[in-house]
């Protein structure tokens, strides 16, 4: 290759890096940054983009040169294998040693990242999020809050979330915090933040859990400390409606995510992974089995094991019997 040729390319290369990694960097990709965590989270992506473009483009400038140049000429027709390569010390040392550096920095730098992220700070609030099919519960046990289907939380205070699951695997993704992760039947894991803006913030489940999944989403609520302490007196006295119901059947509905695969007008539902509810002329005892043990009779058209045989376990007696009640009454209408 001419020498003149060489430098080209090489400006090219550059060039081309530059102006890929401007483009990634100029558009906004994310939602707002909602703690220290997100900031931190997102100048690594940036960091990740910076060191992969370079090698994407050498990559693939070199892949097209050797179709360009190595390609059977029409003047020159030769269809031979060329002559076999019995290794090359300095190459293998080079395409060893660049990428161990690479991969070990960035290994390292992401290591501090996650350390300091997960670092315990004084004086943080726990919450415990349990999972099921298909809805996520919120527990604030020095609030003494035992169930609360939304995320309340005051501003700027460090927050610690114990995460587990009552059935499958799910999965605790704040987008805005930049953070996710799994929850498990099994032990706990945590997830530590500091929300430092107030606003509302989707939560989603990022773990395929079941045919509700794609609905499995809730709301972190960040408010002031004022506003929260007023929250926490209405849960506390039950002038709010918690999440399991408080004998409300409309709110158990709500509060387990039935809409998400049943339609229902009386509570604006309109699932359809599970049989309709409108009209369905049920009486409370066929209600209460197709609750508890819904694999018992399976309406046409249905399969088995689609809804989860758990809800006996996990919804209060109590709230239990003000749903079966809700759900016979609606669905006479
Ligand atoms: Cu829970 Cu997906």
């Amino acid at each position: 290759m001419k020498a003149s040729y060489r430098i080209a390319g090489i400006v090219a290369v550059a060039l081309s890096s530059v102006l890929l990694i401007a483009l990634t960097f100029l558009y906004d990709w994310f939602p707002a940054q909602l703690s220290p965590s997100s900031e931190k989270v997102d100048t690594l992506y940036k960091f990740l983009v910076a060191v992969s473009v370079p090698f994407v483009v050498v990559i693939f400038a070199f892949i097209a040169y050797c179709l360009i140049e190595f390609r059977a000429k029409p003047d020159d027709p030769d269809d031979k294998d060329g002559e076999p390569i019995h290794g090359s010390t300095r190459l293998e040392i080079i395409w060893t040693t660049i990428p161990l550096i690479v991969v070990v920095a960035l290994g390292i730098y992401a290591w501090i990242v996650l350390d300091d992220i997960e670092a315990k700070p004084l004086d943080e609030m726990k919450i415990n999020v349990v999972a099921q099919q298909f809805v996520f519960n919120y527990e604030y046990p020095d609030q003494k809050i035992t169930t609360s289907n939304e995320l309340v939380v005051p501003v700027n205070k460090p927050l610690v979330f114990k995460l587990t699951s009552q059935d499958v695997i799910h999965s605790f993704w704040v987008p805005a915090a930049r953070l996710k992760r799994d929850m498990t039947p099994g032990p706990a894991t945590k997830m530590r933040f500091k929300p430092e803006k107030t606003g509302t913030y989707p939560i989603v489940c990022t773990e395929l859990c079941g045919v509700g999944h794609a609905v499995m989403r809730s709301q972190l609520r960040v408010v002031s400390q004022a506003e929260f302490d007023k929250w926490v007196k209405q849960q506390q006295t039950g002038g709010g409606k918690p999440a399991g119901g408080g004998g409300d059947g409309k709110a158990v509905f709500a509060a387990n995510a039935c809409g998400g695969c049943h339609t229902l007008a009386a509570a604006n539902a309109s699932g359809a992974a599970g049989p309709k509810l409108d009209g369905l002329g049920f009486d409370a005892a066929a209600m209460r089995e197709s609750i508890v043990n819904p694999d018992a009779k399976i309406a046409k058209g249905f399969s088995k094991g689609i809804m989860p045989p758990t809800f006996g376990k996990t919804i209060p007696k109590k709230d239990l019997d003000a749903l079966v009640d809700f759900l016979v009454k609606a669905g006479k209408e």
